[in-house]
């Protein structure tokens, strides 16, 4: 069975939900970013109306409620039951929507079902193998579907698998989760390699005052 300790450790120091609002004065809403009412919104994903999308690692379930919302199939997979319980309880009555928990991987290995697009926001996909993750993907991917994820860019030099340490309250000794970093460049690379097309990476400006942009990855699987 999948240890979720570090996953639960986090979800418990930033509980789930958002504000009520955001600053337009709508409900629910898509955030690619760290940052509150800023960037892309779902369009990412493509126009289409009603369509089957996967979020991988969906946390308290934001982003995936939007989708909801919009018409869309929303499946959520997060192998954290903490978060799952989050989730549930802000957005579980919402039609379309559907929540797992379950880690990604074995999500993907399992379902039969194929989805026009699959997306992940500082996810599952950060925090997993990219050699494991995008053959999985294009698993459950119809031809010509949709891939996109975010997260923070890499550290200039620190490429590949690193180490992500979630501190624990009055413990000295951090629990550790690796994520998987580089740079545009790297995962437009990455992502031809295992077939998929049209691959884009591009790093989203901060908002005015802040350092860190956010680094936006989109591709198509192949076919159609
Ligand atoms: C940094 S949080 C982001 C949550 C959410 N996407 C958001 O934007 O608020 C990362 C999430 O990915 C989940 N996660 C990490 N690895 C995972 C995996 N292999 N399978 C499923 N969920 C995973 C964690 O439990 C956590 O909820």
């Amino acid at each position: 069975m999948t240890d979720t300790t570090a996953w639960d450790t986090y979800a418990r120091k930033k509980p789930g939900g958002r504000r009520e609002k955001n600053a337009k004065g709508e409900t629910t809403w898509f955030n690619w970013t760290q940052y509150p009412d800023h960037g892309p919104g779902i369009e990412v994903l493509g126009e289409a109306e009603r369509v089957a999308l996967l979020e991988l690692g969906c946390g308290s379930g934001g982003n995936l409620a939007h989708a909801a919302t919009l018409g869309h199939r929303a499946v959520g997979v997060d192998v954290s039951p903490i978060q799952l319980k989050a989730a549930r309880e802000l957005w579980g009555g919402l039609p379309g929507l559907e929540l797992h928990q379950r880690g990604a991987l074995d999500f993907m290995s399992e379902t039969a079902e194929r989805f026009d697009a699959v997306y992940s926001v500082f996810g599952a996909i950060w925090f997993t193998d990219p050699g494991q993750m995008f053959p999985a993907i294009r698993q459950v991917l119809k031809p010509g579907g949709v891939l996109a994820f975010s997260q923070r860019p890499p550290v200039e030099g620190c490429y590949g698998c690193q180490a992500s340490y979630i501190n624990q309250a009055d413990d000295p000794n951090p629990l550790v989760v690796k994520r998987w970093d580089y740079t545009p460049d790297m995962w437009t690379g990455l992502l031809k390699e295992h077939g998929f097309r049209y691959a884009l990476a591009n790093e989203i400006t901060p908002p005015e005052g802040w350092k860190t942009g956010t680094l936006l990855v989109r591709a198509l699987a192949p076919g159609a």
